[in-house]
């Protein structure tokens, strides 16, 4: 049994208040999902607005109320009218999941300046502009909750051909660990996901850097994600486990649990493991 309870019994979401970014596919389209049909009333982003109205509809015949608005997570002028339109509809939120992200394969040598300020716009200053918009009226509001982050496996071991990546996922993670710190005496618990290699579309929206034919590495790092089979919503089911038991940080498939350990209790041999998992993007 777990010493520390999350405030927020994720079996049963019953009028809860889930906010998810980048619900239009993947791990937040599967979490809408879930989080639907355990009762939540959803508050739902992304900046794909076809895939957002696709997860509504999803949403909605499992009999959930939702509210969505298109906003590019990177622009900090979009999240504050989405977190006031939700506060309008639904007066709280409970749990606030910051998911939207991309990747980048490359190492440093042929990442870009303009790569650089594209990721961290999206998977950085995204979380901080979710945490912005929404943390101030749920720390007013007084109940308490759960702020969800998605970091990475590559957030808990530089992968080398994931350079940019890696140091965005190692920040959310930073930033997560102090939030949970200092959002604790109100209430509010906070989780760092790492969830490992989980077959989405991120593989094809993912842009390729460096020499090589891009084809060729895109159909090999696409293959391996699918040869391992983890899917979204195991994810899903794992996240709400992770917040129920308020982990600080959650790895989710087996690769993500021993690269956590490694690098805590191994680093040399961890990072011997970083550079062979970095030749599946090679
Ligand atoms: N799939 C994996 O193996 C994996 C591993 C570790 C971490 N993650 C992280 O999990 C999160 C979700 O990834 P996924 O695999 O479900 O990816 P995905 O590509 O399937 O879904 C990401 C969603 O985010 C949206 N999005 C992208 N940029 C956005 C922006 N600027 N503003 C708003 N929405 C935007 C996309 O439209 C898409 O709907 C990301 O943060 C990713 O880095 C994924």
């Amino acid at each position: 049994m777990p010493r520390f309870r999350s405030r927020l019994k994720t079996s049963d979401l019953t009028d809860r208040v889930v906010v998810i970014t980048g619900a239009g596919s993947g791990i937040g389209r599967e979490l809408a999902l879930l989080c639907a049909e355990r009762g939540a009333r959803l508050a739902l982003c992304d900046i794909n607005e076809a895939a957002l109205a696709d997860i509504a509809e999803a949403a909605q015949n499992l009999g959930t109320q939702v509210l969505t608005s298109r906003v590019d997570v990177s622009d900090p002028e979009d999240m504050p009218p989405f977190a006031e339109a939700t506060f309008d509809q639904f007066d709280r939120v409970d749990l606030l999941v910051n998911n939207a992200g991309v990747g980048l394969v490359g190492g440093f040598l042929d990442t870009s300046r303009k790569d650089w300020h594209w990721l961290i716009d999206i998977n950085l200053m995204g979380v901080v502009h979710g945490c912005e918009a929404f943390l101030p009226a749920m720390v007013e509001s007084g109940p308490g909750g759960h702020v969800v982050n998605l970091s990475s496996a590559a957030g808990l071991l530089a992968n080398p051909q994931l350079s940019a990546y890696s140091a965005t996922k190692f920040a959310v993670l930073g930033l997560s660990e102090a939030l949970r710190m200092e959002l604790k005496p109100h209430g509010i618990g906070v989780t760092a996901v790492c969830p490992g290699i989980i077959n989405t579309t991120i593989t094809q929206n993912t842009p390729i850097r460096g020499g090589g034919d891009h084809g060729e590495r895109r159909k090999r790092l696409a293959s391996a994600y699918e040869k391992r089979g983890y899917t979204a919503k195991r994810v899903a089911h794992n996240i709400l486990r992770a917040v129920d038991r308020n982990r600080a940080v959650a790895p989710i498939a087996a690769e993500a649990h021993v690269m956590y350990a490694l690098s805590r209790v191994t680093p040399p041999l961890a990072r011997w493991l970083a550079m062979r998992a970095a030749e599946l993007s090679k």
